[in-house]
């Protein structure tokens, strides 16, 4: 039957899942599936009715966040990736750490601020009880939007500041001292661990979109025993917060070498050089063939 792949919208990762859904978009089409372009911010949501099944690439508030998958299961039009639920607790940051942090699963320490509440003065206040420097984060962002390194009271205060554009919640997390790292996952699989290295800051909008200077690592650089952890680690971290289908947890690990859980993703970059298609490659996978698989996955 006909498959809608949905792309564009209008979150702040527009232009990445433009990128990505063309990519997936064509990896199908080779396949000799019936797919086509849909683009939810200049096509009536109706007019997915005509559609038999949905392929979500959508990015970010609107597409990942649960709300779009809602529209698909009034239209019973079965669709990729995570549902509803796993959907809306992902691409909440806070929500998401509170989750793993009541389960025991390692992820930094951090405070929440709220832009109704917020004033200057709670800033040293935060700096004080997480230590510096610390990273803020608009808690319902991707592809590092709106994040910030603070590394005093001032910086962080500017930071809150502008991260408050994106969200009326911001995360602020304890820094990390230490390599990042991201786990795909493939159905009840892990796939291969990439390592990034980048020579900015962190790795931010740039690092992973503009400048091309990050390097990608597979082999990763753990132990086979190590890496096996992390894998361990990321689908539990997945599966508790409701996420399924497919998806990508970001992982740090800290300067004493323990594993730090980020974030889930559950409509990851699909570019064919993006982290999913190149962990899937490790595997033997082809990126028509990994798109084909998630495709099967949708219900
Ligand atoms: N939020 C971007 C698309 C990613 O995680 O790949
Ligand atoms: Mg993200």
């Amino acid at each position: 039957g006909k498959v809608a792949v949905l792309f564009g919208g209008t979150s702040a990762e527009r232009e990445v899942s433009l990128n990505s859904g063309a990519a997936v978009l064509k990896g199908l089409q080779r396949s000799g599936i019936d797919a086509h372009k849909f683009d939810p911010a200049e096509q009536p949501l109706q007019a997915l009715a005509e559609f038999d099944r949905a392929f979500i690439v959508l990015h970010g508030r609107g597409g990942e966040d649960g709300s779009i998958q809602g529209a698909l299961e009034q239209l019973s039009i079965p669709y990729t990736g995570s549902r509803v639920m796993g959907c809306a607790v992902a691409m909440d940051k806070v929500r998401t750490k509170w989750l793993w942090a009541g389960l025991d699963l390692p992820t930094a320490q951090f405070e929440v601020v709220e832009k109704e509440s917020f004033s200057e003065e709670d800033a040293a206040a935060i700096m004080a009880r997480l230590g510096a420097p610390v990273m803020v984060k608009p808690a319902n962002e991707g592809s590092s939007v709106g994040m910030a390194k603070a590394a005093d009271a001032a910086a962080l205060a500017q930071a809150i500041e502008a991260a408050l554009v994106y969200d009326d919640t911001v995360l602020v997390e304890a820094w990390i001292h230490g390599p990042e790292f991201t786990v795909s996952i493939l159905g009840d699989r892990a796939l291969p661990v990439i390592r990034m290295e980048t020579d900015h800051e962190f790795y931010d909008y740039d690092a992973k979109y503009v400048t091309g200077d990050t390097r990608y690592l597979i082999p990763c650089g753990l132990s086979a025993e190590q890496e096996q952890r992390m894998q361990q680690l990321a689908l539990k971290a997945f599966k508790a917060v409701g996420a399924s289908g497919w998806g990508r947890v970001d992982v740090m690990q800290d300067a004493d070498g323990q594993f730090q859980l980020l974030e889930v993703n559950t409509v990851p970059g699909m570019t064919e050089t993006s982290l999913v298609p190149k962990a899937a490659k490790a595997v033997g996978l082809e990126f028509d063939q990994l798109v084909g698989q998630i495709l099967e996955m949708a219900r």
